[in-house]
């Protein structure tokens, strides 16, 4: 949780949410008021510092939700002092600025997230804007935002990895000046290597006046499948706030996932990434996640890192003879840790055609069956041939195994079906 004490903690680092902004701008992810209530009040839960509700000037439906979760749960604050911060997406301009104070004044901690593109492809095609008029709309605007009352003013850099260097480190230092107290750096397309974007992180700190006195914070896109690579070279790079997605939706091939870089400085943090920490509840993460696959209609991939069905699922022998001897064998990340509740305690041992004899005795006696080796070697070479032909083994097929076998002979006596293991 978000405390002036870990905003000075140089080893903190911020999450800023960007699902309900940046995620629903997912193509299909559209999410009605009441789910984005939830979802808003699920990510208080999980605590994260920033929740970027959405873009206050796109629509009266947005102002009105971005108000609504300024005025509820930008007000709710826990026992601990704990309470969002509510933000809203602002262009440059007075009136997306107006729009923004107006619907976020009523946070207990309102930030304005206002941007600007400053790669030359942007300025000429989509702005029409040369830089000089670039730097002056970007520092009169930031300074506007402040003089309406905004003591939170993010600054980003649309396109930023691919703008010019030195016209970077002006344009941060102007509106820096001009009262931003967070600036961000966009890799909007996703364009950019771990390697050259933390080059570029250093650099921007190198050369830009007055770097140090504000947060530094990065926006990930993820077209190479580099969006949460990028934010940890980020980080290691020095950058303190980090914006996320829960499931890593977002624009396109979507955001740096809030899962993967949390639990990646949860469980690296301390050794790689130079002590780093996070506020989050990591419990959380797993309800979370499931609220908003349902709510976006997003369905996540089986093998999704941290909250795919698969995450936790071991399929062949070696992996589950290794996790029945012990779980750290091959599970690294515990399930429990990211509020993920097994059904049963070998829910995650899952049998196919590659699993071994270990998996099966134990799923045998899960199911009641106490199996010699003899019997169990007979059993598994049918196991291996149905397995062979059928892809999502069922406890029913399991026990249709053993009936098969064993009643076989009893039934053509017309006897008592029964079976003896
Ligand atoms: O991708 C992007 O550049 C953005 C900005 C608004 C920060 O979402
Ligand atoms: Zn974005």
């Amino acid at each position: 949780p978000i405390s002036n004490i870990q905003l000075s903690d140089p080893n903190y680092v911020t999450i800023f949410d960007t699902t309900l902004r940046d995620g629903e701008q997912a193509p299909g992810a559209s999410m009605t008021i009441k789910q984005k209530m939830d979802i808003a009040s699920q990510l208080a839960k999980l605590g994260v510092d920033v929740i970027e509700v959405g873009f206050p000037a796109a629509s009266q439906a947005e102002f009105d939700l971005v108000k609504l979760v300024a005025q509820k749960i930008g007000n709710n604050i826990d026992e601990e002092g704990y309470v969002p911060m509510i933000c809203g997406l602002a262009r440059s301009t007075k009136e997306d600025i107006d729009k923004a104070w107006e619907s976020l004044k009523y946070a207990n901690k309102p930030m304005i997230h206002m941007f600007i593109a400053t790669s030359d492809i942007h300025m000429k095609y989509k702005l029409n804007m040369n830089r000089e008029e670039v730097v002056e709309r970007a520092r009169s605007m930031v300074a506007y935002a402040r003089s309406l009352g905004f003591e939170h003013v993010r600054f980003s850099l649309e396109d930023a990895t691919r703008s010019d260097k030195e016209f970077v480190y002006h344009i941060i230092g102007e509106v820096i000046k001009a009262g931003a107290t967070c600036i961000c750096v966009a890799d909007t397309v996703g364009c950019n290597l771990p390697n050259e974007f933390a080059q570029l992180i250093v650099d921007i700190k190198t050369n830009t006046l007055g770097i140090q006195n504000v947060i530094l914070a990065v926006h990930c896109h993820n077209d190479l499948g580099l969006a949460t690579a990028n934010t940890l070279a980020g980080i290691c790079a020095g950058v303190r706030q980090v914006d996320v997605t829960i499931n890593g939706i977002g624009e396109r091939a979507g955001n740096a996932s809030l899962e993967e870089i949390v639990m990646a400085i949860k469980c690296r943090g301390e050794e790689v990434l130079g002590d780093v920490y996070t506020g989050i509840n990591t419990k959380h993460i797993f309800t979370t996640s499931n609220m908003v696959e349902e709510y976006s209609g997003l369905k996540l991939q089986p093998h999704k890192a941290i909250v795919g069905a698969n995450a936790f699922t071991h399929e062949s022998g070696i992996h589950q003879d290794g996790i029945l001897k012990n779980k750290g064998t091959y599970e690294f990340i515990s399930p429990e840790d990211v509020g993920f509740i097994r059904a049963s305690e070998h829910d995650g041992i899952r049998l196919g055609k590659l699993s071994g004899r270990h998996a099966l005795k134990i799923k045998m006696l899960e199911l009641g069956y106490n199996f010699e080796e003899k019997q169990l070697e007979d059993l598994f070479w049918r196991f291996k041939s149905m397995a062979g032909r059928k892809k999502n083994i069922t406890a029913d097929d399991l026990r249709a195994l053993v009936l098969n076998e064993t009643i076989q002979p009893q039934l053509l006596d017309n006897l008592e079906i029964h079976v003896t293991y």
